[in-house]
């Protein structure tokens, strides 16, 4: 046999059938097809929605640029010599070279380390190593359109301080997106007031990007798997909370209210729940209040990639990068206001040890999705159940629900139309 003969291509693997308008039931080959990623890809990253990239903060002066990410595609957020924020494909029109490999800085112009290409801060191609060729050799056609040839720009929505993108030309403006209901909880965190970045952290963790999605709109587990929140009563499911969808159903919010370690018939069923456990250094909880109304946690996720948490006074994007089927990072940006007062930004950061890679509460979390991830993976046929709190997709006023994800999944399936 010719060594080069390829084996003929396995068949597709038998699919269950996703039955019409059961949403309280997820097969798991949605967690690991290679084609359902790609579909993904093209219609919810790269459809009409917004994509978190950037805080304005992070590129507060003329030339500043940060690396991001739309989906998987690599991305670069510039401040233009004008001011204005602009969102380019990070790949070269040449030969698809990533040009920017730095996460954070400020340059004049972009050139490719290849064969140099050079674009300005708005991705317009402006220079080409021997465009003309060297002593009538060579070079680029004569017809070669420079003005055809820049980085491709994305559409950029900037609301209180925050930077979204989309591929897509037809995406609705970024209130309409939201919807006025998340919206609101939107400017509650983020009500205009400048921002200051605290720090980052990264991630990757082996799993499904929805995987973190459900995660983050699942307050069922909270009271459950997380020892820490439920012991210090940071989040727990008999104390005062809700979970709130928009219209469509694709974001969504977590709300709780901070309650005290004490144990009642609530806490029985709870196995996290340590009566007797007390932290050596209590000054890494005790919230300090400052959003109105009585929230202590809202919770935020927005379709497609992004969360935005508000856990006591510990303040944080997590950006979702997918990494193929079965990974995907999770980029934490901390943040506080820039006229915090020391003390605050002091207790942002200490309460930050809950939060991250090898944080007392997200850890769990990480951990819990990657063994997720290893146990659905081999058995894309059979389906996860998802009816607690009943079969529908509205708003709940209690935490016994995964009717987010139900909301979620209604909403992916439209869009995907599977
Ligand atoms: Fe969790």
């Amino acid at each position: 046999m010719d060594g080069n003969t390829a084996a003929p291509a396995a068949a597709p693997a038998a699919r269950t059938p996703w039955k019409a308008g059961d949403f309280s039931h997820v097969p798991y080959w949605i967690y690991r097809d290679q084609d359902i990623y790609a579909r993904e890809q093209a219609r919810i990253f790269a459809g009409p929605n917004w994509n978190y990239v950037a805080l304005e903060s992070e590129v507060p002066n003329p030339g500043d640029f940060k690396r991001s990410f739309v989906g998987d595609k690599p991305v670069i957020v510039t401040r233009g010599a004008d001011g204005a924020i602009n969102v380019l494909a990070n790949r070269c029109a040449h030969r698809g070279v990533q040009l920017c490999q730095e996460h954070l800085g400020n340059a004049k112009e972009f050139v490719c380390p290849y064969h140099q290409w050079t674009y300005d801060l708005q991705g317009k191609l402006i220079g080409i190593p021997f465009r003309r060729g060297h002593k009538g050799n060579g070079g680029m056609p004569g017809d070669f359109d420079l003005g055809a040839n820049g980085l491709p720009k994305l559409e950029v929505a900037v609301r209180h301080g925050v930077i979204f993108a989309s591929f897509d030309r037809a995406v609705p403006s970024f209130e309409d997106f939201l919807g006025a209901k998340m919206l609101g909880y939107f400017d509650r965190v983020f009500d205009g007031r400048p921002l200051k970045v605290l720090g980052y952290s990264r991630q990757r963790i082996p799993s499904n990007w929805k995987l973190m999605m459900e995660n983050i709109k699942d307050p069922y587990h909270a009271s459950l798997l997380h020892v820490f929140l439920v012991t210090f009563g940071l989040f727990r499911m008999d104390q005062k909370s809700a979970v709130q969808m928009d219209d469509t159903g694709r974001h969504a919010v977590l709300v709780n209210r901070k309650g005290e370690q004490a144990a009642n018939e609530a806490t029985q069923e709870m196995r996290a729940f340590k009566a007797d456990m007390k932290l050596a250094d209590p000054t890494l909880l005790q919230p300090q209040r400052e959003f109105p109304g009585d929230a202590t946690v809202v919770m935020q996720t927005l379709w497609p990639n992004l969360i935005v948490q508000q856990q006591s006074n510990t303040l944080a994007m997590r950006q979702m990068v997918p990494r193929g089927p079965e990974a995907h990072d999770l980029l934490w940006t901390f943040f506080g206001y820039a006229d915090d007062p020391p003390e605050m930004t002091e207790r942002r950061l200490r309460q930050a040890n809950l939060m991250g890679p090898a944080g007392f509460v997200s850890m769990d979390d990480s951990e819990v999705m990657m063994i997720s991830q290893q146990g659905l993976d081999p058995y894309p046929d059979a389906t996860a159940v998802i009816e607690m709190g009943g079969r529908d997709t509205v708003d709940a006023d209690h935490t016994i629900t995964e009717v987010a994800l139900r909301a979620f999944y209604a909403h992916y399936r439209q869009v995907m139309e599977i």
